[in-house]
C-alpha cells in the first residue's frame, strides 16, 4: 500500500499524512477546510525544521516528507488510493455520508479506515455498499510519536484484512495491536477515569486542575496529568468521546460525563487548539503553582489509579485484548508509566478493591463497582 488517502488535516490528520510519508507512501490530504490544510502542512514544516535542526533526520528526507504530502481541494485526487484514513470531526452522520462519497471516487480494492476514537466500526462499517474492506486504524495524539495503533476489525471486516493493516503499521515503524470493537475500543475505555474521576474531584472541589496534575505527576509518575492532557487532546473531542462511549455503554453510570467539562466544551474553550482550556495558553499566561498537599495528593493519586486498574481488570475479563497488549496499550498509547495489571499486583488488588469499597459506602453510586474479577485475581 503505497497511495495513501488522508481525509481531515487536522490535528490527527497531518500527524497520520507525517507518519505515512517518512515511511515513504505518497499522501493525499483532503480536508474541507482547505485553510486548515495549509495550516497544517505549515506547522509540518516547522516541526520537520526542528527535527532537522535536531538531527533526528536529515535535510533530503525532511524535504522528502513534506513533497511526499499533496494537498487536495477535492475528494476525487484520492481515487487511485490503495488505502484511506478518515480523521474528521467525531460525528458517525458526517464520517458516514463522507465514507458514501468515497466509495464512489476510489476503487473496489481501496481499502477504508477511520481513526475514529469510540464511533462503532461496525456501525460505519454498515453504511458502506462493501462494509469487508472497513477496518478501524486508531492512531493517538501526537500520531508521529506516539506508537501505539489500535486496530480494530468490525464484524463485517473481511478476516484478513486486520493482519494487512497489521503488517502496515509495523512497516510504518508503529506498535500495532488488536482489539475488539467495543466502546472507546481498549485505550479510551481504560482510560476513562483517568479523565472522568479528576473532573469530580474538581467538581467536589476537592482540589484544583494544577493539584491534580501535580499529584498524577509526582505521585503516579504519570508524564502528564488528566487536565493537561484533556487540553492537549481537545475538550470538544475528549467529551464527545466520553458522551458516546457512555452512551454505547447502555449508560453504564461507570463513564457517566461531567458537567464541568460539558460548560467548557459549550464555551470552546477546547484546550491548547483553541488558546485557552483549563490552562492559558496566550504568550505571557503564568501558570497557576499548585498548593502541595501530601495527603490530599496521596488520595488523588490512589482513587483516580484504582478506578484506572478496575477498569483494566474487567478489560481482562471481557477479554478485549490479551494481557499482553492491554499492558502494552496503556504505556504506549497515552504514556502510563506502568501497565495497569502489573500496578494493581504492586499496590495490592486488596488495596484497590478496599478503596472503591470505600467511594461506593461514600457515594453509593454504581460509578464504583468492582470488577467481579478484581476480588479474584
Ligand atoms: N485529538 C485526538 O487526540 C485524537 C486521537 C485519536 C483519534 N482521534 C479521532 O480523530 C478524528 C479527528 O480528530 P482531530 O483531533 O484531528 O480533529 P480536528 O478538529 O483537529 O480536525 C478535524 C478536521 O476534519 C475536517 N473536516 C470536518 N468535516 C469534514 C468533511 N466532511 N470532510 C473533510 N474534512 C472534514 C475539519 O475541517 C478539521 O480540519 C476524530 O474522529 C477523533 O475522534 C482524535
Amino acid at each position: 500500500m503505497t497511495k495513501i488517502g488522508i481525509i481531515g488535516s487536522g490535528t490527527m490528520g497531518i500527524g497520520i499524512a507525517q507518519v505515512a510519508s517518512t515511511a515513504g507512501c505518497e499522501v493525499f490530504l483532503f480536508d474541507v477546510n482547505s485553510d486548515q490544510t495549509e495550516k497544517s502542512l505549515f506547522q509540518l514544516k516547522n516541526t520537520l525544521k526542528k527535527l532537522t535542526e535536531k538531527q533526528k533526520i536529515s535535510a533530503e528526507k525532511a524535504v522528502e516528507i513534506y513533497n511526499n504530502i499533496r494537498s487536495c481541494t477535492d475528494l476525487a485526487e484520492l481515487k487511485d488510493c490503495d488505502l484511506v484514513i478518515e480523521a474528521i470531526i467525531e460525528n458517525k452522520e458526517i464520517k458516514t455520508e463522507v465514507f458514501r462519497k468515497l466509495e464512489t471516487v476510489v476503487s473496489e480494492d481501496c481499502v477504508i479506515a477511520s481513526n475514529t476514537s469510540s464511533l462503532s466500526i461496525t456501525s460505519l462499517s454498515a453504511e458502506l455498499r462493501n462494509p469487508e474492506r472497513f477496518i478501524g486504524i486508531h492512531f493517538f495524539n501526537p500520531a508521529p510519536l506516539m506508537p501505539l495503533v489500535e486496530i480494530i476489525p468490525g464484524l463485517l471486516t473481511d478476516t484478513n484484512l486486520q493482519q494487512k493493516i497489521y503488517d502496515l503499521m509495523k512497516l510504518w515503524g508503529k506498535e500495532p495491536i488488536i482489539a475488539k470493537d467495543v466502546p472507546g475500543f481498549i485505550v479510551n475505555r481504560i482510560a476513562r477515569p483517568f479523565y472522568g474521576e479528576a473532573l469530580r474531584i474538581v467538581e467536589e472541589n476537592l482540589a484544583t486542575p494544577e493539584q491534580v496534575d501535580d499529584a498524577m505527576r509526582s505521585v503516579g509518575n504519570f508524564r502528564m496529568g488528566p487536565f493537561e492532557l484533556m487540553d492537549l487532546i481537545g475538550i470538544d473531542v475528549n467529551f464527545s468521546v466520553t458522551k458516546t462511549v457512555y452512551a454505547d455503554y447502555f449508560y453504564d453510570p461507570k463513564f457517566k460525563p461531567s458537567l464541568l467539562q460539558q460548560r467548557m466544551s459549550e464555551a470552546k474553550l477546547h484546550g491548547r487548539k483553541t488558546g485557552k482550556g483549563f490552562y492559558d495558553y496566550s504568550e505571557n499566561a503564568v501558570r497557576p503553582t499548585p498548593e502541595k498537599n501530601e495527603d490530599l495528593y496521596q488520595q488523588i493519586f490512589l482513587r483516580i489509579i484504582s478506578m484506572l486498574i478496575n477498569e483494566a481488570v474487567e478489560a481482562k475479563r471481557l477479554k478485549i485484548a490479551s494481557d499482553e497488549d492491554l499492558e502494552l496499550a496503556m504505556q504506549k498509547g497515552v504514556n502510563y508509566p506502568k501497565g495497569l495489571l502489573a500496578w494493581g499486583k504492586e499496590i495490592g488488588y486488596g488495596k484497590i478493591s478496599e478503596t472503591l469499597q470505600n467511594l461506593h459506602s461514600e457515594y453509593q453510586e454504581e460509578r464504583y463497582r468492582q470488577s467481579p474479577l478484581l476480588q479474584k485475581i
